[in-house]
Formats: C-alpha cells, sequence, structure tokens
C-alpha cells in the first residue's frame, strides 16, 4: 500500500477507505510484510469478552521482518548508531548484518540457558543496543519479554517478575546516567530474593564493574555468547501468539501487564512509523524514550526496523554535561527525525537558548512529540528554535495499550496546530461521549476519548486477569474501549486530548497510578492514610499532591517527608516520588466512604472556586482545614 500521504486531501480519502473497508485496509497494510504463511481471516473481535484477534491463521516471526528481511539488500546499512553517556567515550555502529548475527547468537544463548516457546524473561537493561538484542532474541525463539524500565527499584521488578512468573532476568553490572552511578545488578540481586521463578539471571557486562555472581543462577552474556554459533531458525509463531508483556499503571491496584501479540503489533508498529514520520530510508531517526516504555518498544526498536531504519541511541541523560547534550548528538550524527517528550523539550528550553549556539541542526526534518499533552510555548520553541520554522512537528497520542500511534498529523501533510494531536490515522475510529454515555457528534465538542473499532496494535488482555481488561476499557461504555482520557474536537473537526479523567497521573511523562503511591506511603509507621492527587507543574507537566493522615504529631516534617518520598522511591522508583506532602487531620470523604478527589486536586491546583456540592461529605470542615495548610 502506498502510504506516503502529501495532502490532507488524500489523507482522508485514504481514511475514508479504511473505515468503509478496515479490514481489508489492514489487510492491505499486512501483506507489506513478510508471512511464513499468510492469514486465513482478517480479524475476529467483540468489545464485550472482549475478544480481539487479527490475522488469524497467519504464521510469521516479527525478527524476520525487522532483521533477515534486511539481509538481502540492507545488510552494510546502519541499523543502530550507539552514543554513550559519556561524550568522550566511543560511539558504537552496528549493521543490520550485525544485529541479526547478534540476535541470532544471544537466541542461542537463551535456548542453552532453558527458554523456549511463551516462557516471560524479564529485561532490565539500560539504553544499549544490547537491550534491542535481548528483545530481539525474546522474539525470536518466541518468548514473552517483559521490559521493566532501569528506573524501577527492585520491589518493582520483584512484583513484575512474580505477576508473570518470568524464568529468565536479563540485565547488566550498571550504568552511569549523566554523573549517577546505578549498579543495576544490585538492584536485581534484592528482586531476585523473592523472585522463586527466576532460574537464570545473564549478566552482561557493561561497565567493568565489580558485582556479585551467584553461582548456578547467574551468568555473563559476553561468556554464553562464546559456547553459540551464529545460526537461529526463527519459531515460527501464531499472529495471536503473544510478543511481549508491558506494566503499566492504572487507577486502581497493582500495575497492569499489558499483553501485546505478534502480527498485530507488527503491523501497526511498522505501519505507523512509516505514515507518521513520512520516513524515508536515508534517514537517521532518533527517539529519545526509554526502551523500558511503550515508545521505546514500538519506536526505538520494532517500528524503525521493520522499516529498515537507522536508529539513534542514547544511553545518557539530555542535561549532561550540559543541556545541549541533545543538540551536539543530533549536530554529531546528523539525525533527521527527532522523537521526544514535552517534558525534556521544556527543561531544554527554560535551561536557555545559548545552548543551542553553534550546533548545527540542519539535519532535522521532521520533530515528533509524545507522552502527555505539550504546552504551546515548548510547541512554539520546538518549532521555531529546533525545527527552524521547517519542521513538521507531529504530536502523537496513543497509549502503552494501543501499541503505536493511534492520533497525530502525518509529517508529510503539515497540517498542524500547537498542541493537537489532530486526527486519527488512517485505520483508526475515534469517537467521543459525554457523561450519559452518548456520543458527541459534531464539532466544538468535548468528552471521554474512545474507540468504536479494533485496530491490529491493541493490548488483548491484561495478563492473567482478563477480567480486569475487561474492567478497565470495556465496561465504562458499551461495545467501546475507554481510554481514560479526555479530549476535545474543535470547531474544524481536529483532536486535542486535555489529559487522563481518571486517577492516572501523567508526570514527566511517565504514568502513574494514584493508588500504587498511596500504598506505598501508607507504609510509613507514622502514616495511616493518604490520598495523592495531581497538579499542574511548569516542568514536569504534571506533579503529586499528596495528602496525608498520621497517627501522631510530626515534630520534624523536613525529616518526615524525606522519609516518605524515600518509601516511594524503594516501593515504585524516584520518579514517583510526590513533590508536595501535606500533613492533613482527615480526608473529604462521603458517606459511603469515597475520597472526593475532585475537591483535592482543586484544592492542589490552589483553585478554590466551585469546589462544588460538599454537602454529601460526612465532614464539610475538613476542606476548609484542608486549605488553610495548603503547601
Ligand atoms: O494521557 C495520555 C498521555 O499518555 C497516556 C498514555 O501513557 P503511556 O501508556 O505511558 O504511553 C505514553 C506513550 C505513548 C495517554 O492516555 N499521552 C500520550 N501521548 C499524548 C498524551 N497526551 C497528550 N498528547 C499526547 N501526544
Amino acid at each position: 500500500m502506498n502510504l506516503n500521504i502529501d495532502t490532507y486531501g488524500q489523507y482522508l480519502e485514504v481514511y475514508k477507505y479504511s473505515v468503509e473497508h478496515p479490514e481489508k485496509f489492514w489487510a492491505e497494510i499486512a501483506s507489506d510484510f513478510e508471512w511464513k504463511q499468510k492469514w486465513e481471516k482478517v480479524l475476529e473481535w467483540n468489545f464485550s469478552e472482549p475478544k480481539i484477534e487479527w490475522f488469524l491463521g497467519g504464521k510469521l516471526n516479527i525478527t524476520q521482518n525487522c532483521l533477515d528481511r534486511n539481509l538481502v539488500e540492507n545488510a552494510d546499512k546502519k541499523a543502530i548508531i550507539w552514543e554513550p553517556n559519556n561524550p568522550n567515550e566511543h560511539i558504537r555502529e552496528i549493521t543490520y548484518r550485525e544485529l541479526h548475527d547478534s540476535v541470532c547468537r544471544f537466541a542461542n544463548v537463551l535456548q542453552a540457558n532453558g527458554a523456549k516457546k511463551g516462557d516471560r524473561i524479564c529485561i532490565y537493561l539500560p539504553m544499549i543496543p544490547e537491550a534491542v538484542v535481548a528483545m530481539l532474541a525474546c522474539a525470536r525463539i518466541g518468548a514473552i519479554h517483559s521490559v521493566v524500565f532501569a528506573g524501577f527499584s527492585s520491589q518493582s521488578i520483584s512484583d513484575r517478575i512474580n505477576d508473570s512468573e518470568c524464568s529468565m532476568i536479563i540485565t547488566a553490572d550498571g550504568v552511569e546516567r549523566g554523573e549517577k552511578r546505578v549498579e543495576l545488578k544490585k538492584i536485581v540481586d534484592e528482586a531476585l530474593v523473592n523472585c522463586p521463578s527466576i532460574k537464570r539471571c545473564i549478566v552482561y557486562n557493561n561497565r567493568n564493574w565489580e558485582v556479585d555472581i551467584k553461582q548456578g543462577r547467574d551468568v555473563w552474556w559476553h561468556s554464553e555468547i562464546r559456547k553459540v554459533g551464529a545460526n537461529n531458525e526463527p519459531e515460527w509463531l501464531d499472529a495471536e501468539d503473544p510478543l511481549f508483556i508491558l506494566y503499566t499503571s492504572g487507577s486502581t491496584g497493582k500495575p497492569k501487564g499489558v499483553l501485546h501479540t505478534t502480527g498485530g503489533y507488527m503491523v501497526m508498529a511498522g505501519y505507523t512509523f512509516k505514515m507518521v514520520f513520512n520516513y524515508k530510508p536515508h534517514q537517521i531517526f532518533w527517539c529519545t524514550a526509554d526502551v523500558g516504555w511503550i515508545t521505546g518498544h514500538s519506536y526505538i526498536a520494532y517500528g524503525p526496523l521493520l522499516n529498515s531504519a537507522t536508529i539513534m541511541m542514547f544511553e545518557g541523560v539530555p542535561t549532561w554535561p550540559d543541556a545541549g547534550r541533545f543538540w551536539d548528538i543530533v549536530d554529531k550524527h546528523k539525525v533527521n527525525i527527532l522523537y521526544s517528550a514535552p517534558t525534556a523539550l521544556r527543561n531544554l528550553m527554560a535551561a536557555g537558548d545559548h545552548f543551542l549556539e553553534n550546533k548545527d541542526l540542519t539535519s532535522l526534518e521532521v520533530l515528533g512529540s509524545v507522552g502527555e499533552p505539550i504546552n504551546e510555548e515548548a510547541w512554539y520553541w520546538y518549532h521555531d528554535k529546533i525545527g527552524k520554522e521547517h519542521c513538521p512537528i507531529v504530536d502523537t497520542w496513543w497509549q502503552t495499550e494501543t501499541g503505536g500511534m493511534m492520533l497525530s498529523p502525518i509529517a508529510g501533510i503539515g497540517v498542524a496546530k500547537p498542541g493537537f494531536a489532530m486526527y486519527p490515522l488512517p485505520g483508526i475510529q475515534p469517537l467521543l461521549l459525554n457523561e450519559k454515555g452518548e456520543e458527541l457528534h459534531g464539532n466544538n465538542v468535548e468528552g471521554n476519548f474512545c474507540m468504536k473499532f479494533p485496530w491490529p496494535g491493541m493490548a488483548r488482555t491484561v495478563y492473567g486477569d482478563h477480567k480486569r481488561f475487561q474492567q478497565t476499557y470495556f465496561s465504562t461504555y458499551n461495545n467501546l474501549y475507554f481510554t481514560g482520557d479526555g479530549c476535545k474536537r474543535d470547531e474544524e473537526g481536529f483532536y486535542r486530548i486535555t489529559g487522563r479523567v481518571d486517577d492516572v497521573i501523567n508526570v514527566s511523562g511517565h504514568r502513574i497510578g494514584t493508588g500504587e503511591v498511596e500504598d506505598a506511603i501508607n507504609d510509613h509507621d507514622c502514616v495511616v492514610e493518604s490520598a495523592v492527587v495531581g497538579y499542574s507543574h511548569d516542568m514536569k507537566g504534571q506533579a503529586l499532591y499528596a495528602f496525608v493522615i498520621c497517627n501522631k504529631p510530626v515534630d520534624d516534617l523536613i525529616k518526615f517527608r524525606n522519609e516518605v518520598g524515600k518509601i516511594v522511591s524503594e516501593r515504585i522508583g524516584s520518579f514517583s516520588k510526590p513533590d508536595k506532602i501535606q500533613i492533613v487531620k482527615a480526608l473529604p470523604k462521603t458517606r459511603s466512604g469515597k475520597i472526593m478527589r475532585r475537591i483535592l486536586r482543586k484544592i492542589a491546583e490552589n483553585d478554590y472556586s466551585n469546589l462544588g456540592d460538599t454537602s454529601t461529605l460526612i465532614d464539610p470542615k475538613v476542606v476548609d482545614d484542608i486549605k488553610s495548610g495548603v503547601i
């Protein structure tokens, strides 16, 4: 299918076709990939169970599409260019031939260590090419990877390993991020104390640091790799065989293991990458996300490789050695497409434009944004100062659950508005609903954002808990997928995401469930109960505000706040620490015991107007008490 759409008129035509003939449309896209055996049926679905199956009967291996397929014409093309944390250390360049070789060898290592189709394998690695190698090696043998962002604590690792009963973990000795030294293997060792299902831990030697090796459990990546050959026949998987699990936070309870399957995810990641970025074979593509998040899965690893792209990968942080590092990398490697997050852009913008001096950014052709709403100021800065007013900005809206981009301007078209994810990609069918569950037709409307038809990249279940999958996404509205986001369709019919309408908070693009943070805070000896809400933050987009009730007077508030922050870091990760912690006597609760978060959100925003009806509270006076102690 020709995915080069150059005008908005062409887009409208393709879009219309995709909605009128969704199965034909997606089948045409899927035909651009290599299948060992073609599918018999494009789609079977219902949103009530829910059951979603794409390309039934098809057999494939995603790594054949990412790697083997490129051995014909692109073997010597660079697949990955890697920039280390320390700019004085060596860069690495890996061709498609070399990547294929590394993945096949590591797939053999996995098999030699007992891994097989269907096994769950946890990956806890920094931003090094081996993270991509490990993911692809799992996919090659049909094992299900579960990448855990290497900023999560040992407790979070063990929770995730135990939930999906991983038999193996792949990690590294450690990593430096800026000047910070992170001893990954130590964190993993602590996690594994509580993980009986883990039989093997494979350790990549990234920094040559000393680590404890537990005999019988731990092996070194480099010594294992010497024992195996370079031939590995991919496992031929059914289109609906699982490809990976990725844990993400929801409104309630523990993180959910969102499960994606092989055929549909491949089609989605490959198609959206090509379509949205208008990718051309000469271009160097840089996604600044971490492989531990869905953006890294779809647009560092799979999407670009499925399009024979050259990926730029960066181990470090945007502000080290200084806030010009991103622009140094663009200049040094002549990056053509930059896909980043509003939080990073806001931070770099705040650091000052002198960091842009003497940086040649003329290689840039397309700019992307993902993860949270981008404010106009950051959008214009990106557009004017980074893109020099000639690079289209693609503001892509999507989720861990959607597998790939859903709404976005298409780079080749050039129709965009600051802060707008604009329009659905061909094949995606969104709608807005009001509180009563009625569809909002026409323009200039705002409501809850849903999807009425499946798309190949959508999650199939929550690992081990299909009921939770049904309840979270398909029970709010009959026969619809509910995203959890609010959205506005403006007078011209363009979409603008307004943010989450549930208890998920987006801090610096990291998705955080308030329930998880509250559980962690409640572990403090002095805390009886807590309620966490989000409030607007100039840099992070949103930050966390915790209201806590203590069982005794707290004399040293600073010490108390530090202790609470430490518990949250240990239980989840330091990115989940509340910025503000206020001790309160009581929380605003209804007679049925429900905390009225709406009121707390307003208080956290310092917005005392229209707190709404407080008469249903057990004790309306509580609100004044809280207001008087606001930080
Ligand atoms: O609220 C939306 C926000 O991020 C949520 C999904 O988070 P996660 O699953 O971690 O995936 C992030 C990367 C795809 C969404 O429900 N979000 C994502 N992209 C945008 C966005 N909000 C506004 N504009 C976006 N472009």
